[in-house]
């Protein structure tokens, strides 16, 4: 399963790969006509390298005044390729390789002479087993597209705060927390509060922040979660276990909505306390929503679930207030 997952997805860096070369290559015809001096540095650079291997090979110990030349030679012509970028008004990277992760320089693979799997790779994994779609939500959902303004600038009840004041002061604080990631006192966090108060958003600013750090990020609904876990586990043994580890092992999980998932008895309230139980054990970062109060998530969820998850040394309870922003926009 996670095989054919792993060749699909390193058939995607090739394509990427292939794209990235084919659109360097473009680029490089387009200044070529335009600026043809940048075409000669390119030729003789080209040369010039190809002159210093073979110096090197033939003279491998001799440090002789030939490579120095042609190391002198070169770096003279980088010089002048960046002036004629310059003035010209490209950027200084015009004639490099775009790579979209730098680290794996999108092979998948890091590390010599022991190659292991780029953060990159995991995190697509990840993504690929659970179907996690709209990862792009997360270019319109994070800290620097939040805006304190669709939130109400009027007095929350009991409270000398605006929703708006609130929110700004929330969101500060998990600015902080994320910065401090994965070194937090609490590993839990978890979000209570009615629909359209925002806490889809802040949970996607926090797994945008946490997965540009490097680490891996498993965010998706209780809706989804339990329903994969539950067909899995009766078609696919394999394939559960697999899942389930998953989720006991990825730097932040990130659980949206519980309390939305299907009830099926034992199934889901079993899983649900596998996952915090063995995350809470592990010392792992574990992130939930849910429209439902802290009685109803007691009524709902078994005494061992709860006592965990409202654990205040371990768990961080925010809870959302204010009006509906959807209605406000209205
Ligand atoms: N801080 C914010 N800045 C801009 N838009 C926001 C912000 N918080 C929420 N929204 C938008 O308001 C709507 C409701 O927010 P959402 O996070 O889905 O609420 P909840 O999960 O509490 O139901 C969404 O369309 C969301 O994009
Ligand atoms: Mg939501």
């Amino acid at each position: 399963m996670s095989e054919v997952f792993l060749r699909e997805i390193l058939q995607e860096y090739d394509a990427i790969q292939r794209e990235e070369s084919r659109s360097l290559h473009q680029r490089r015809q387009e200044i070529f006509n335009k600026i043809p001096e940048l075409a000669k540095i390119d030729r003789d650079m080209v040369e010039l390298m190809a002159r210093q291997s073979r110096e090197i090979i033939l003279n491998p110990n001799d440090s002789s005044t030939v490579i120095d030349q042609l190391q002198k030679e070169i770096a003279q012509l980088k010089t002048r390729k960046i002036e004629l970028l310059d003035e010209n008004g490209y950027p200084r990277d015009y004639l490099e390789m775009r790579y979209r992760c730098s680290q794996c320089e999108d092979t998948g693979y890091v590390g010599y002479p022991i190659k292991e799997k780029c953060g990159c790779l995991i995190q697509r994994l990840l993504e690929k087993s659970y179907q996690l779609s709209n990862i792009q939500d997360l270019d319109f959902e994070n800290f620097s597209t939040f805006d304190p303004m669709v939130f109400s600038d009027e007095l929350l009840e009991n409270s000398k705060l605006s929703q708006r004041q609130y929110m700004v002061q929330l969101r500060d604080r998990l600015i902080d927390y994320v910065s401090k990631f994965p070194d937090n006192h609490r590993k839990t966090i978890l979000f209570t509060g009615k629909t359209g108060l925002g806490k889809t958003f802040l949970l996607n600013c926090m797994a945008k922040s946490i997965m540009d750090q490097g680490y891996t990020v498993i965010r998706i609904s209780a809706y989804k979660l339990f329903d994969q876990l539950f067909y899995s586990s009766i078609s696919d043994k394999n394939n559960y276990e697999g899942l389930q580890r998953q989720l006991f092992e990825v730097d932040a999980l990130i659980i949206d909505d519980l309390g939305t998932e299907t009830r099926r008895n034992n199934y889901t309230s079993e899983d649900l306390f596998n996952i915090i139980n063995e995350r809470t054990l592990q010392r792992s970062h574990t992130f939930l929503s849910t429209n439902l109060s802290l009685s109803d998530l007691r009524q709902r969820y078994s005494d061992r679930i709860t006592s965990r998850l409202f654990d205040v040394s371990n768990t961080m309870l925010v809870r959302f207030r204010g009006s509906d922003i959807r209605l406000r926009q209205k």
